[in-house]
C-alpha cells in the first residue's frame, strides 16, 4: 500500500514514514523544505535501508499538485502534515497561515476526488482551547482558536467533515495530538526546530547542551501543582505508531466517514516537572528562570484517551523518561554532526 506523506521530512512526518516501512508500507514524501532538511532523507535512510520516493513542492500551488498526482496516482492513503504551525508567527501572519493550509489541503483534497482515498489528517489539542473539564474528550466543546494557526486546524475539520456529508468517497480520521516530544531511539531523526526553539523540550536539551544560557519558564503563578503549566507529552514515535493504527482502522470495510481520535498519554506533566525529569534521566543540569507567563498559553490540557484505546486500538507506551533522554541523545548527535 502506498501512502503520500505530506510534510514528511518533518519532525512528526519523518518519524512516521519509519513507522510506516516498518508496518509494511510504501511512504511517498511531499515536503516544500519551508520547515525541514532535505537531509532528513538521508537519515530516514540510514534507518529504513533505503531511501523513500521525495518530491519537493509547494502544495498550495495547483499546478503542482496536479503534476504530482499525474505522477503519483496510485495512491492508496495520505498522510496529511504539512503546514505552517507556529503559533506566535500565525498571529503576526495570518494571511500566510489561512493561504498556506487551506490551498494545501483544498488542492490535495480536489486532486484525488475522484477514487477511494483513505485520509488521515495532522490535527491538534490546540482546538480545545482550555477545556472546562480535563481529561478532555473528542466531544469535548471546540473552543474559539486563540491563534489563526488553531484556527486553520478548526476549519480544516469542519471541511473535512463537509466533503463526507457532500459524499466523497473518501474516508478520514482527524488525530488531535497533544504535545509531541523526543526522537528516535537511533538518535539519527528528532526534533529541528530553525532558529530559537518556540516549544519546551528543544529549548531544554539546547539549554542543557550550552547553545542557550538558560531557559525561561512562562510563568509559576498557575493553579497547577507548582504553578507551571500542565500539558501532556507524548512520545513522537508513539504518535507516528497512532498514524499507522489510524491507517489500518480506515482499510476496515466497516469504517466510514469521518472521525477524531485525542492522540497523547492520558497524563499531564507541568513545565518544572519536565525539566526536573530531563535533568533526572540524563543527569545534566538545566539553567532555568521563572518568567512572566506567555500570551495564549492555556493553564492545563491533558487528554482523555479511552477512544483511542478502545476504538483506534493504540496506547502510548514510552513514557516521559524517554521522552527527554531521548531528545538529549538527539540534541548531543545533531550538535556533533550539523545536517
Ligand atoms: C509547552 C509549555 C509553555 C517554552 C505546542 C504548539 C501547538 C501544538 C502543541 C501542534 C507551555 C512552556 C515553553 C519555553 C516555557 N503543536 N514553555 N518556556 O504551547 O503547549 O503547544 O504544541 O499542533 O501548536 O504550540 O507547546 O512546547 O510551546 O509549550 O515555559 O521556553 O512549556 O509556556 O506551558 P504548547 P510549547
Amino acid at each position: 500500500m502506498k501512502i503520500l506523506v505530506t510534510g514528511g521530512l518533518g519532525f512528526i512526518g519523518s518519524h512516521t514514514v519509519v513507522e510506516l516501512v516498518n508496518a509494511g508500507y510504501e511512504p511517498v514524501i511531499v515536503d516544500d523544505l519551508s520547515n525541514s532538511d532535505p537531509k532528513i532523507l538521508d537519515q530516514i535512510a540510514r534507518i529504513i535501508g533505503y531511501k523513500p520516493v521525495f518530491h519537493k513542492l509547494d502544495l498550495s500551488n495547483e499546478n503542482s499538485v496536479k503534476e504530482l498526482a499525474a505522477k503519483e496516482a496510485d495512491i492508496d492513503g495520505v498522510i496529511h502534515f504539512a503546514a505552517s504551525k507556529a503559533v506566535g508567527e500565525s498571529v503576526q501572519q495570518p494571511l500566510k497561515y489561512y493561504r498556506n493550509n487551506f490551498y494545501s489541503l483544498i488542492n490535495l483534497l480536489e486532486v484525488y476526488s475522484g477514487k477511494p482515498l483513505n485520509f488521515v489528517f495532522s490535527s491538534s489539542c490546540t482546538v480545545y482551547g482550555q477545556p472546562e473539564i480535563l481529561p478532555v474528550t473528542e466531544t469535548a466543546p471546540i473552543q474559539p482558536a486563540q491563534s489563526p494557526y488553531g484556527n486553520t486546524k478548526q476549519i480544516a475539520e469542519e471541511i473535512l467533515q463537509d466533503l463526507i456529508t457532500s459524499g466523497s468517497n473518501y474516508k478520514v480520521i482527524a488525530l488531535r495530538y497533544f504535545n509531541p516530544v523526543g526522537a528516535h531511539e537511533t538518535a539519527l531523526i528528532g526534533e529541528l526546530p530553525i532558529g530559537v526553539p518556540q516549544n519546551l523540550v528543544p529549548f531544554i536539551t539546547q539549554t542543557a547542551i550550552g547553545k542557550r544560557p538558560k531557559i525561561t519558564v512562562f510563568g509559576n503563578d498557575y493553579n497547577t501543582p507548582d504553578g507551571s503549566c500542565v500539558r501532556d507529552y507524548i512520545h513522537v514515535v508513539d504518535l507516528a505508531k497512532a498514524h499507522v493504527a489510524a491507517l489500518k482502522l480506515l482499510e476496515k470495510d466497516n469504517f466510514n466517514g469521518y472521525d477524531v481520535f485525542n492522540i497523547g498519554t492520558g497524563k499531564g506533566n507541568t513545565v518544572l516537572e519536565v525539566i526536573h525529569t530531563f535533568e533526572r534521566a540524563t543527569g545534566v543540569k538545566v539553567n532555568y528562570e521563572i518568567g512572566p507567563r506567555r500570551e495564549g498559553d492555556v493553564e492545563q490540557v491533558w487528554g482523555d484517551v479511552t477512544k483511542s484505546t478502545n476504538k483506534l486500538g493504540w496506547k502510548a507506551e514510552l513514557g516521559i523518561d524517554t521522552m527527554m533522554s531521548s531528545a538529549w541523545e538527539w540534541e548531543k548527535y545533531i550538535s556533533q554532526n550539523p545536517l
